[in-house]
């Protein structure tokens, strides 16, 4: 839907007052009413670069969502502000690992005995809890986009993983990426006593994964694979990784937000794509490529928005972006000292993967 001509006029105004001191940062699923503003874009990894990039900023705004806000205060200077236009921008994902659960789970580990042998791999969507007892325990974050190669360096450092918090990312990089089996994988349970698994099963697993997924890609399924391929024959089947198992087994070709793009553009004319992620991003890339004759669809008839993710529309980056204009700090993500020391150790592994 086209934006408020009002609110695009207003939110220009006030961007150009603020001028060199303001940095908007946009996540690829975000509302085209919103990306239009948006200085970079990027998956979750290109946009903790950029707000590392980026010191002569005052204000950090981050288009996203609640994690990569504290993962870019991690990263810049104490003196810049990241601002989340909407507090309630979080994501359910990152919701279903928690500093108790973890902390009660790496007990487990210990009682087993196997928690000397362990290395943390926490994906990028968890909160700065997760990244602080990360690197505290000397792992790595990872995103979409980097997950093999700081699977690599756990491997290096350890003899197993402990993957949190998407079930799905761990088990498919191993799996699809890595060449362990199903079986090499095992899934803590935070909701059972001692994670719904046995001693002997957590010392014979490589891969420990943590029973998180994502809401939004969870919704595609093998059926969503095999119909589209049947509905229009010759289609490259693209997903992201979040997808469950047999999803990503069964599409052409897998990556993060930023690889689907590349991978788009790289597309001769005429190819047609069933795309697996997010619609903001899917819409706005079918419309994108649909002038050069390449005939994008997405991989299932149901609508699938990230709805944490829409929460930052037009109206509430407006009124950021005025309330800065105006000198009122508002809705600053900011991470304790302590949370954040830890946290930015694991990030910058992450940044140091080869
Ligand atoms: P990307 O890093 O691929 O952009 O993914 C972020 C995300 O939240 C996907 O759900
Ligand atoms: Fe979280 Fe899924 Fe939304 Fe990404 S798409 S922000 S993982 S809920």
């Amino acid at each position: 839907s086209p934006s408020d001509p009002d609110l695009v006029e207003r939110a220009r105004a006030a961007k150009a007052k603020l001028g060199d001191k303001v940095f908007v940062l946009g996540h690829h699923y975000q509302r085209d009413e919103v990306i239009q503003f948006a200085d970079v874009t990027g998956d979750s990894f290109k946009l903790a670069r950029d707000a590392a990039a980026r010191p002569e900023a005052e204000y950090i705004v981050f288009c996203g969502v609640h994690f990569m806000a504290e993962s870019a205060d991690i990263l810049t200077s104490d003196d810049q502000k990241v601002v989340l236009p909407d507090l309630a921008a979080g994501c359910s994902m990152a919701d279903m690992a928690t500093a108790e659960q973890v902390a009660e789970c790496w007990d487990v580990l210990t009682e087993a005995g196997v928690a000397e042998q362990v290395v943390p791999v926490s994906y990028m969507n968890s909160s700065a809890d997760i990244k602080a007892f990360t690197g505290k325990h000397g792992g790595t974050i990872c995103t979409s986009s980097n997950a093999q190669r700081a699977l690599e360096w756990a491997f290096e450092q350890g003899e197993k993983v402990l993957f949190l918090p998407d079930q799905h990312l761990g088990r498919n990089t191993a799996v699809r990426d890595m060449g362990m089996s199903l079986e090499d994988c095992v899934v803590y349970n935070p909701h059972k006593p001692g994670g719904g698994l046995t001693a002997d099963q957590l010392r014979a697993a490589k891969m420990i994964l943590w029973r998180g997924h994502c809401s939004v890609h969870g919704r595609f399924s093998l059926d969503s694979v095999n119909d589209v391929r049947e509905r229009i024959p010759g289609v490259n089947v693209l997903v992201h990784p979040e997808c469950r198992h047999e999803v990503v087994a069964a599409a052409d070709y897998v990556g993060s937000t930023e690889y689907i793009i590349k991978a788009l553009e790289a597309a001769p004319a005429g190819s047609k794509w069933a795309i697996g992620t997010e619609l903001n991003l899917v819409r706005r890339l079918a419309n994108r490529f649909a002038p050069e004759g390449k005939e994008i669809v997405f991989l299932d008839k149901t609508v699938c928005f990230c709805s944490t993710m829409n929460r930052i529309d037009l109206p509430h980056l407006v009124w950021a972006l005025e309330s800065l204009a105006e000198g009122n700090l508002v809705n600053r993500i900011e991470v304790d000292q302590e949370t954040e020391a830890f946290a930015k150790l694991a990030l910058e592994r992450m940044l140091a993967l080869p």
